[in-house]
């Protein structure tokens, strides 16, 4: 019995199966009920009594091994097999699909970038405004239209906090703040209760620009102006201002650049003008900087503010301003090439 038991150790220590039904059938040959292991089980009331405990042991000995034979052939396995199935360690990476810069803030950082070259540093303001910062601080009459419940988007519980329609309110900001010589350009988002369609949108996009010092003239002005439409849409650039009014600003113009489109042809886009309008600009108000605490017999200066939208859609003919904060991709990425 004893020499039996040793050849059916040797045996299950070298077990070996390709495949699950070769393991079954070790599992029935050597463990199951009609096992050889079973049917040694069963001869060993047949050892004589001296013996019973050495073969007893040995036999509880072999089962042991059988069985730890098997369930680690199993494993081995079950291992592999998930490792063919689900995992290839020299499969590359899923390629991360990266974003592309949005048309506008290509457009805000050249805007920047010009005035960057002349001496203007980025001054930020809130978006949620107070009526003083966006209207009163710059001039504008108790009634004057633009506050109208029409244009501005106010908070019922209080009537003070709006909004921002325009990011002129950033001049005030900066100038209660600092004394000239102030430079700034001021991009930012502002809101005005506008029915949405492929012309308007509730909100949009500005940047302001403000210089205030000694002596600063309509001439400087409009020499920043020429630097910044050739600068922008290309040498070729011409430039016309007409007088307009804002409260902020006197005397106070709209500039018009030639359409580059067309370049100043005529064509739908400048409504077959060869112009098309661009931005508001002036000499600063002595109201408003005598509002803000600047002494306005020692300083003057020029503000000008333009709506980002409008010129990325000269130089990127987008006809729909919705395209702008609908996020679809395939939109966005047509401008990766000029990132
Ligand atoms: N804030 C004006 C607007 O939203 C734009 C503007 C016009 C800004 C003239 C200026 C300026 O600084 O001088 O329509």
């Amino acid at each position: 019995m004893i020499a039996k038991i040793k050849q059916l150790l040797e045996e299950v220590e070298t077990l070996k199966a390709s495949n699950a039904e070769e393991l079954e059938a070790l599992r029935i040959k050597y463990l199951s009920k009609k096992g050889a292991i079973n049917d040694l089980m069963a001869d060993f009331r047949n050892v004589a009594a001296d013996q019973k405990k050495e073969v007893g042991m040995r036999l509880n000995e072999l089962k042991t091994k059988a069985q730890e034979r098997i369930n680690a052939l199993k494993e081995a396995f079950d291992s592999q097999d998930s490792g063919s199935c689900d995992l290839d360690l020299t499969r590359s990476a899923y390629p991360v699909d990266l974003g592309t810069r949005h048309p506008l803030s290509i457009v805000k950082n050249e805007i920047i970038d010009i005035f960057g070259r002349l001496g203007f540093s980025i001054a930020e303001g809130p978006e949620i405004e107070d009526d003083w910062h966006v209207f009163s601080a710059l001039n504008f009459a108790e009634d004057h239209p633009a506050r109208d419940m029409q244009d501005t988007f106010f908070i019922e519980a209080h009537p003070d906090i709006i909004l921002r329609t325009h990011t002129s309110s950033v001049q005030s900001r900066v100038m209660e703040v600092s004394q000239p010589p102030i430079r700034i350009i001021c991009p930012g988002r502002v809101y005005r209760n506008e029915a949405i369609s492929y012309r308007a949108h509730c909100f949009f996009h500005q940047v302001e620009a403000l210089y205030i010092d000694k002596d600063v003239s309509f001439t400087d002005l409009k020499q920043v102006l020429l630097l910044f439409a050739k600068e922008m849409f290309g040498a070729d650039t011409k430039i016309r201002l007409r007088p307009s009014y804002f409260p902020f600003t006197e005397p106070s113009a709209e500039m018009d650049i030639s359409c580059n489109i067309c370049g100043g042809k005529g064509c739908p886009f400048c409504k077959h003008t060869g112009w098309v309008e661009i931005l508001g600009c002036g000499m600063v108000d002595p109201n408003v900087l005598e509002s803000n605490g600047i002494d306005s017999k020692v300083y003057s200066g020029y503000a000008l503010g333009m709506g980002i939208e409008r010129i990325t859609n000269l130089k990127y003919q987008v006809k729909d301003l919705r395209m702008f904060s609908e996020n679809d991709t395939r939109f966005l990425k047509q401008f990766e090439a000029a990132n």
